[in-house]
């Protein structure tokens, strides 16, 4: 099992390039499924996470072919995807597959809207938090399709078609408004989603499936309508910059000073995680190449901050964020509100000498001077970067262990930060 050695103190001066969003890749393949057409996606990372998706969507028949690479590419150009869902050839989602990464689940609402059923494993639990799935259930329902629960799988039929209806969530979600945007798509008559999450994500995927032929119109607010269409075809689409990726570098920057340019990044996707970067006392300027980050000398401010949906702060940034305040001068206090488990990362921090105390939702984050190297370990992807942040400031050696996390959802993260000074290589075996 690979390893990331880093031996904290060196500062970060350079450039490093923002990838294409994980988040929004994936629900945009699964987006092929809604067509016979070939979908072909742009600046799609190269990703742990897109490979097992590849396969997944392979057993359910779509054909994805990658294209070479062009000449003048650079090995952080993302790669380009054509992906034909012309041969559906299995509708069951087996649990082997979902469990192993939870938003393959979503594939439910483009299979029962097109083909008028689909088998599909409940995800099951995960390292943060319990996360169920009623609200995608329920927005199918809305859409009129009977869902039946038996033995771990969700069994979603609509033989005569999908209805529009209106949905309205109790709580933003993700995937629930992904599952509602998709089959809604291809529903008869209108639909309103309301309370819909307003992530930029969502945005990239409802511009796509416009670009394929649906009638979607709000995405990015609260309250989305969608004119089902009988048929969608293909589009040719450019994955959106990944705002978790560029607040993770942003915040690396921060811990181990420096001056870097985020390329590509676009300052309006993470405003608010920039917002309190600035607070800290963090210099951000967004430019018309991406977004510097720059932090010379002076040392960094406590804050208080919540985590919510979007325009709000991250939980994708949460853990990140804890270890840059780790190195405060002062007493931050950080409210998880999103996933109720998604502390795995405060007792790992301590072990390279923060002192953090848990109350409920709520940890309390005493900044101390230095930081000690040491072996850690994470269980989910955010939580194991953040503990690549802390070692960036932390004496001495830190080896982070399981980096299959870190490649879920960081492409070639230990070349990006070794590019700009960082002291760290990755460990085979
Ligand atoms: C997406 O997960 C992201 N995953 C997560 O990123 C991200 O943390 C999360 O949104 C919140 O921003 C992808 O996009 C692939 P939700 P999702 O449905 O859609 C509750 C990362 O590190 N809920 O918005 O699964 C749920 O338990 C990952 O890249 C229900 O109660 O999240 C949570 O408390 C991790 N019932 C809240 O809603 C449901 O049916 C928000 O979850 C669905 C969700």
């Amino acid at each position: 099992m690979d390893r990331i050695r880093i031996y904290g103190g060196q500062r970060l001066n350079g450039t490093i390039p923002i990838s294409g969003a994980k988040n929004a890749t994936l629900p945009l393949m699964i987006a092929s499924l809604l067509t016979d057409k070939t979908l072909v996606l742009d600046n799609v990372p190269r990703l742990a996470d897109v490979n097992l998706l590849q396969r997944i969507l392979g057993n359910h028949g779509v054909d994805i072919m990658v294209s070479g690479k062009r000449s003048g590419e650079t090995q952080y150009d993302g790669q380009t995807l054509h992906i034909s869902a012309a041969n559906v050839i299995d509708t069951t989602a087996p649990y082997e597959l979902v469990s192993r990464m939870r938003a393959s689940f979503w594939v439910v609402a483009p299979l029962v809207a097109r083909m008028g059923e689909a088998k599909v494993s409940m995800p099951g639990g995960c390292a943060i938090g319990t996360r169920p799935v009623d609200l995608l259930i329920m927005a199918l329902e809305r859409l009129g399709v009977e869902i039946e629960i038996d033995r771990g799988y969700v069994i979603a039929r609509a033989k005569s078609g999908l209805k529009g209806g209106e949905i309205k969530f109790p709580k933003v979600t993700v995937g629930g408004t992904h599952t509602a945007l998709m089959a809604a798509s291809l529903a008869r008559g209108t639909t309103v989603i309301e309370n819909a999450a307003r992530e930029p994500e969502v945005t990239d995927v409802a511009d796509c499936l416009n670009k394929m032929g649906a009638k979607i119109t709000g995405a990015g607010t609260s309250r989305i309508v969608v004119e089902g269409v009988a048929k969608l075809g293909g589009a040719h689409h450019r994955v959106l910059p990944d705002r978790i990726e560029t607040g993770t570098y942003a915040m690396a920057a921060a811990m181990a000073g420096g001056d870097v340019l985020l390329e590509n990044a676009r300052s309006e996707l993470l405003q608010a995680a920039l917002d309190v970067l600035v607070r800290a006392g963090v210099e951000i300027t967004a430019t018309n190449t991406g977004v510097r980050v720059k932090r010379n000398g002076s040392g960094l401010a406590p804050v208080e901050v919540t985590t919510s949906p979007f325009p709000g702060f991250p939980t994708d940034l949460q853990a990140q964020l804890m270890a840059l305040m780790t190195r405060a001068k002062g007493t931050s206090h950080i409210t998880e509100t999103i996933f109720e488990n998604r502390f795995m990362h405060v007792q790992e921090l301590v072990r390279l000498g923060a002192h953090i105390q848990l109350d409920g939702e709520c940890a309390t984050i005493e900044g101390v001077s230095a930081l000690k190297g040491a072996p850690v370990m994470a269980t989910d992807l955010r939580a194991s970067v953040s503990l690549v942040i802390a070692a960036l400031a932390a004496e001495g050696e830190t080896i982070v262990n399981r980096v299959y996390h870190l490649d879920r959802g960081f492409e070639r993260l230990e070349d990006k930060l070794a590019a700009c000074g960082a002291a760290i290589e990755r460990l085979s075996g």
